[in-house]
């Protein structure tokens, strides 16, 4: 693709950022505020990775899917070297691994950067060899999913902790929360807060309860066949789901390009029972999906991205034309999409993580999912209000969306990926 002067020194700056935070094997998010390789952040870095470097992109695949548990999950985050400026670190997780990691996984986006990297790759024998040796590792892992997460086969998979979602710190959170207790915790003293703002953090209460849930799953062995059902939070979130049925699709359309069948048919099956399902999460009075509760067993009121984001896994043209509005609604509440909480809502935050603020990898993701359902003209916009955010306020971990100021950690890792897959990739790509 052609690109501008303007677009040439983002360019440049993304690079350089990439190449701050490159520990050789793996990226971390930034230095200091996440000092170990964060699972969906590698998978999203490594696709602006490939721009420059396919080699090091897949060596960003491969470097996390060497820690894949034996059950076939795939852990949110890798202690590659020990740093004491993170907490809760290695010790508090214990999951007994010889290079420790965390006992919980993230978003998985795995499948679709697999499909991206294959598809563009200009060096189609290493992109073959890499890609099959991948491809078995991330079906385990969607087999862990729903095995795992869906013990009654509903099409749908649960998360046991908000660190799982990706969104960790969402409005989406606060009900199911009440249900957490937090008597017993061991006392601890947060490393965040010493990083960034603390205003930008969560407060005491919510990491009270992540650390209850976080010990409660170490006193069972970190077990996952028990598990899901041993804790009080058990949330389907609609937007974890979606990236999972991409996911799946993507996996699906790889093994098929490498001739593995069995892998491609049980993927296409995950995803279209789980696209099916994503129906009962749909929310009519917002205009969008919402999170299930299966504890409570109720669809949460709260409007957040989440229920934006099944957006990627390909909607009828119905549904697509309801959450395409409701963006364009919200895109006249602030000044860049996509916020992620609805500002309407008395507890949106517009600096606090997650309960308000935009993120480019969001973006990103909704972006290819609006021009599969070919909204490009919606698509556009996001696009073009994502790289003003970063030549306004460069490359930040997450924005403001009313006034666009940087808020998080700076140099961050996947916002520089973003950059370049909104300016290098091809719109047609990001509609496949
Ligand atoms: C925060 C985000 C999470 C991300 C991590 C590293 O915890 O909520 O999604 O993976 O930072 O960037």
């Amino acid at each position: 693709m052609s690109t501008t002067a303007d677009t040439q020194a983002l360019l440049a700056q993304a690079d350089r950022i990439l190449e701050l935070n490159d520990r050789g094997r793996y990226t971390v998010p930034t230095h200091g505020l996440y000092p170990f390789q964060w699972n969906w952040d590698s998978c999203l870095v490594a696709l602006g990775q490939r721009h420059n470097d396919e080699t090091r992109a897949w060596l960003e695949l491969e470097t996390l899917f060497e820690h894949q548990w034996d059950d076939g999950m795939v852990p949110h985050i890798v202690f590659h070297e020990p740093d004491d400026g993170y907490f809760p670190g290695p010790d508090v997780w214990n999951t007994g691994r010889s290079t420790p990691t965390t006992g919980i996984t993230q978003p998985p986006v795995a499948g679709f950067a697999l499909r991206r990297l294959y598809d563009s790759a200009q060096d189609n024998k290493k992109a073959k060899r890499e890609a099959s040796r991948l491809l078995p590792m991330v079906d385990r892992w969607h087999q862990w999913f729903f095995t795992h997460r869906d013990p009654e086969q509903t099409g749908l998979v649960a998360l046991i902790h908000p660190w799982e979602s990706g969104r960790d710190n969402s409005i989406d959170w606060d009900e199911p929360f009440e249900k957490v207790p937090t008597e017993g915790i061991t006392p601890y003293v947060r490393r965040d807060t010493l990083h960034a703002d603390p205003t930008h953090r969560p407060t005491k209460a919510q990491y009270d309860r992540y650390l209850w849930l976080v010990e409660h799953f170490r006193s069972l062995s970190w077990d996952n066949a028990q598990l899901h059902n041993a804790s009080p939070f058990q949330i389907v979130d609609p937007g974890f789901n979606a990236i999972l049925i991409r996911a799946c699709d993507d996996l699906a359309h790889t093994a098929t390009a490498l001739g593995y069948e069995e892998i491609a048919s049980r993927n296409r099956e995950f995803a279209a029972r789980g696209r099916a399902a994503l129906e009962t999460l749909w929310h009519d009075q917002n205009g969008q999906y919402a999170c299930y509760d299966r504890v409570s067993k109720k669809l949460s009121d709260s409007a957040s991205v989440g229920g934006l984001l099944p957006i990627l896994a390909g909607l009828s043209a119905e549904r697509a034309s309801a959450i395409t509005q409701r963006i364009q609604t919200l895109g006249e509440k602030v000044n860049y999409l996509v916020p992620s909480h609805d500002p309407d809502d008395e507890r949106f935050d517009a600096k606090r993580y997650w309960r308000g603020p935009s993120w480019l990898i969001v973006n990103y993701l909704i972006v290819c999912g609006l021009r599969l359902s070919e909204e490009h003209q919606l698509a556009d916009e996001i696009e073009t209000q994502s790289l003003k955010l970063i030549e306004t306020s460069g490359f930040a971990e997450y924005y403001d969306p009313i006034t666009g100021e940087p808020c998080g950690g700076a140099t961050f890792s996947w916002t520089a990926a973003m950059v370049k897959e909104f300016c290098l990739t091809p719109k047609i790509d990001k509609a496949s």
